[in-house]
């Protein structure tokens, strides 16, 4: 008989309805057991949840998380909230037991991931991280590739995550104010950027060598409460118009992996042109991969065990069912291209895979990993304020 696991939702903004859309559409998609129960979503604001449940099937709607988390009909909290609350959220929700899939980064700063750590391995319950890009198609296949060998000894990793939205008109949002987001563009892209580089080289980052960290608007509009997400604007004050961002705007580093090879990172809100540029390139001794969120459906290959009358880069269709390419099984006949919403389907996949006690696809995130992306961000923002190198070990 097919078992069923009882989510709680915590959020109903962008990923509220990410991650309603993939435990609504995983089991169209994916053979699931257990199979997952919409449950109860958590907001804040009563009216708007009341719509949001009905437009995405959850039974139940609650303004209260605590008293959510610890309700015995819920199984799994998924934590869609702004950052400096993932970790109360979590570690209420551990400590009732329950199961926990939580959004990136961890937590806002890595004090507060470390405490989610320790109350995970406190607890029985499973814990994974919504490092949604590794379950693109194509990033999957790039880990697999770098697993295989296909790049041999890594040289290089280059990652660049680039977006744009983040202009002077862009009023004082959570995502500016630092006490609630941790860090802008570093917290928010370059998170995904050192998780992607880890997964796909299988190497951990060991030192930050240098770093920038660059704010280039200070001030913002203030917004009111229910303007641009329902906490926006919150302890930036009410006495002037305006109120000052506490976040960076781009952070840039230089790293060393353990392999031996080098790596750069760069994630901004203001790369005028690029609206979710995703990227990364890896080169090896026997290859290269390099990769677009933009173009999501591909993954460039340079193989350099090919006759060099041929040697270039391969653009490769991953979208191939029955030919390797992970979860095209799953989807639409090749070449029926897939997008963003898919990542999050996939991890639902895997997620419900593992608590029914089988394996991930390809290797899920839990909260002990996510923790060593959250030390390479705090890392890399030590380096900026000192102007040197830090070392992991030294964190
Ligand atoms: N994986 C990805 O690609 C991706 C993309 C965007 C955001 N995120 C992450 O998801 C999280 C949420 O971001 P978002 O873009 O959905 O934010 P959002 O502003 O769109 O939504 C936040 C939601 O959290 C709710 N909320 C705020 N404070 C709360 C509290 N104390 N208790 C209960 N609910 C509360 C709000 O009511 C709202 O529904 C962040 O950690 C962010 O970094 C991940």
């Amino acid at each position: 008989m097919t078992e069923q696991v009882r989510i709680a939702l915590l959020g109903s903004k962008f990923m509220g309805r990410a991650h309603s859309n993939a435990w609504l559409k995983v089991g169209k998609f994916f053979p699931v057991d257990p199979e997952p129960v919409l449950h109860t979503v958590v907001a804040r604001d009563a009216d708007e949840l009341a719509g949001f449940a009905q437009r995405w099937g959850w039974r139940n709607t609650s303004t209260d998380w605590l008293q959510t988390v610890r309700d015995n009909a819920i199984d799994l909290v998924d934590i869609g909230t702004p950052n400096h609350v993932h970790a109360g959220q979590a570690i209420a929700a551990l400590e009732a037991g329950k199961h926990v899939a939580c959004e990136k980064p961890l937590a806002g700063t890595l004090q507060d991931a470390q405490s989610m750590v320790d109350a995970a391995a406190a607890s029985q319950a499973r814990t994974f991280v919504w490092f949604n890009y590794r379950r693109v198609p194509a990033v999957a296949l790039a880990h697999r590739l770098v697993r295989d060998g296909a790049l041999g000894r890594i040289y290089h990793a280059r990652a660049a995550y680039l977006q744009s939205w983040g202009g002077p008109d862009v009023p004082l949002l959570w995502r500016f104010q630092g006490d609630i987001a941790g860090s802008g563009a570093h917290g928010d892209l370059n998170a995904h950027l050192i998780d992607a580089v880890r997964f796909v080289t299988g190497e951990e980052i060991v030192s930050v060598e240098g770093a920038i960290e660059h704010t280039f608007i200070e001030e913002r509009q203030l917004v009111g409460d229910d303007a641009g997400g329902e906490i926006s604007g919150a302890g930036a004050g009410r006495s002037s118009t305006t109120g000052r961002s506490t976040v960076d705007d781009a952070v840039l580093f230089l790293a060393r992996l353990s392999g031996g090879g080098v790596a750069s990172f760069e994630a901004t809100r203001l790369a005028t042109g690029y609206h979710n540029a995703n990227r990364f390139e890896i080169h090896g001794d026997r290859g290269a991969l390099r990769f677009d969120f933009e173009r999501m459906n591909e993954l460039g290959f340079y193989d350099l065990s090919a006759d060099p009358a041929v040697q270039g880069w391969a653009t490769i269709d991953v979208t191939r069912g029955g030919d390797g390419h992970p979860y095209a099984d799953a989807w639409w006949p090749n070449g029926h291209v897939l997008g963003y919403e898919h990542s999050f389907i996939n991890q639902a996949a895997d997620i419900l895979a593992v608590l029914g006690g089988g394996e991930p696809l390809v290797p899920l995130p839990d909260f002990g990993d996510a923790l060593r992306t959250q030390c390479v961000l705090q890392a890399a923002i030590e380096s900026a304020r000192n102007r040197g190198p830090v070392s992991l070990a030294e964190l």
